[in-house]
């Protein structure tokens, strides 16, 4: 060995050194500029600014809150286990809302307390909406546990975390599932519930604690109630986008499209014997840009120490049948269509009695016409013949 080979060797760790603290230089200042000066937006409060936590925001009516939101200045978190929801949705709503503060997506399972409590010590919400939850009938019935877990627990869990942490507003998604079957149409708000299925029980349940614990503390809440949610983005941006394996779970719009786009070979209409018109089920059918309008003036009107609790629905019944034939109208296509045997925990007749909303949120359903949802939900749906992945 010479001198020289001995000098390069002996300044190897020495150069090794270097590289290593430059890049550990690197990484420190990255985190400073690139993602400590983001979250700051979300850390802090800011006059003017009000913060939304939207859980549940890659689902279907989830991604169209956080759009309405985002639209309407406010900024938004979206927390989202992607368990149902679309990485898709949030990305076409970060390209709509690039700038700094606007929106943030922490990719988080509501069940975990900790990682809740950590999303809630780290950010200055402002409000939250709760969307997430698991939300198919006939799966509940299948997987109870899932249900109460998933929805009552989960529930329990956040508003939890907004007490520890004075989140001052809640905005709670249930559904019309927790009125059961009622012998009297249309459903009030004081219509009594006796929900028949685990879906609309671990609805109950999560009402039950918001109510309980609402005597204790001076949270502005909010209960929506919805009816059954339809339509998309009029201008195309977002859709209804479920996982294929939850095909068979099916809400009817999504069963429908996958017929007309031939997907599935047709339709199955699960029960023709029921005591309406023309013994297919019927339910009110809310178009989604209507509930999220819904949302946007329960949490302007949401004041400290209230509870609102709304149906969101138009007031009117539609046949599964006439649901159909709109469908067909809106995609062009004759659907083939067969007629099965009852599915369990369904009911016959839903719809609501808007008119509580209506005086006074000052909220009206607008899209009533059940083919042109549909026929603005066809557009994205033939659009994204894969969901999001298209
Ligand atoms: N779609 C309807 O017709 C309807 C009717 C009445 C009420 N609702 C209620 O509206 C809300 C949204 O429903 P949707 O139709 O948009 O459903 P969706 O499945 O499209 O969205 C739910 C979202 O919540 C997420 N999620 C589920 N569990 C989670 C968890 N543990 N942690 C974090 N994220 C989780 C999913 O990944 C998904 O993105 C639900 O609370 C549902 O019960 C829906």
């Amino acid at each position: 060995m010479d001198i020289m080979d001995y000098r390069r060797r002996s300044q190897l760790p020495r150069k090794l050194f270097l590289a290593a603290g430059i890049t550990a230089l690197c990484f420190i200042l990255f985190r400073q500029t690139g993602f400590n000066s983001t979250s700051q937006y979300f850390s802090r409060k800011e006059p003017g600014i009000t913060h939304v936590l939207v859980t549940g925001g890659a689902g279907y009516i989830g991604s169209h809150a956080a759009l309405r939101l985002l639209k309407d200045s406010y900024r938004v978190t979206i927390v989202d286990n992607l368990s149902r929801g679309n990485l898709g949705a949030v990305k076409v709503l970060q390209q709509l809302f690039p700038e700094p503060g606007r929106l943030q997506f922490i990719y988080a399972d509501l069940g975990a307390a900790k990682a809740v409590n950590k999303i809630f010590a780290e950010n200055a919400f402002d409000a939250v909406m709760h969307f997430a939850a698991v939300a198919y009938v006939g799966e509940s019935t299948a997987e109870p546990l899932r249900y109460y877990h998933n929805i009552t627990s989960n529930t329990l869990g956040i508003v939890k975390a907004m007490e520890a942490h004075d989140v001052s507003t809640l905005i709670y998604s249930s559904t019309c599932a927790t009125y059961g079957e009622p012998e009297k149409m249309p459903i009030t708000e004081d219509t009594p519930q006796d929900p028949i299925n685990p879906y609309g029980k671990a609805k109950k349940m999560a009402e039950d604690i918001i109510l309980d614990f609402s005597k204790t503390t001076d949270m502005a809440i909010m209960i929506l109630r919805y009816f059954n949610v339809i339509g998309s983005d009029p201008e195309g941006r977002l859709g209804e986008a479920p996982r294929p394996e939850l095909r068979d779970q099916g809400r009817i719009s999504g069963a429908c499209f996958d017929a007309a786009r031939g997907i599935i070979p047709g339709l199955k209409v699960r029960g023709v014997d029921y005591k309406t018109p023309d013994g297919t089920c019927v339910r009110d059918y809310i178009d989604v840009n209507d509930l999220i309008d819904a949302h946007v003036k329960a949490l302007a009107r949401a004041r400290p120490n209230n509870v609102g609790i709304y149906n969101v629905g138009t007031g009117k019944g539609s046949s599964v049948k006439q649901f159909v034939e709109a469908c067909k109208k809106a995609t062009g296509v004759s659907i083939k269509v067969d007629f099965l045997g009852r599915r369990p925990g369904d009911y016959a007749e839903v719809y609501s009695d808007p008119s509580k909303i209506n005086r006074e949120l000052n909220w009206r359903a607008q899209y009533t016409n059940l083919e042109e949802s549909l026929s603005i939900a066809w557009r994205w749906q033939k659009a994204h013949r894969n969901g999001y992945s298209s």
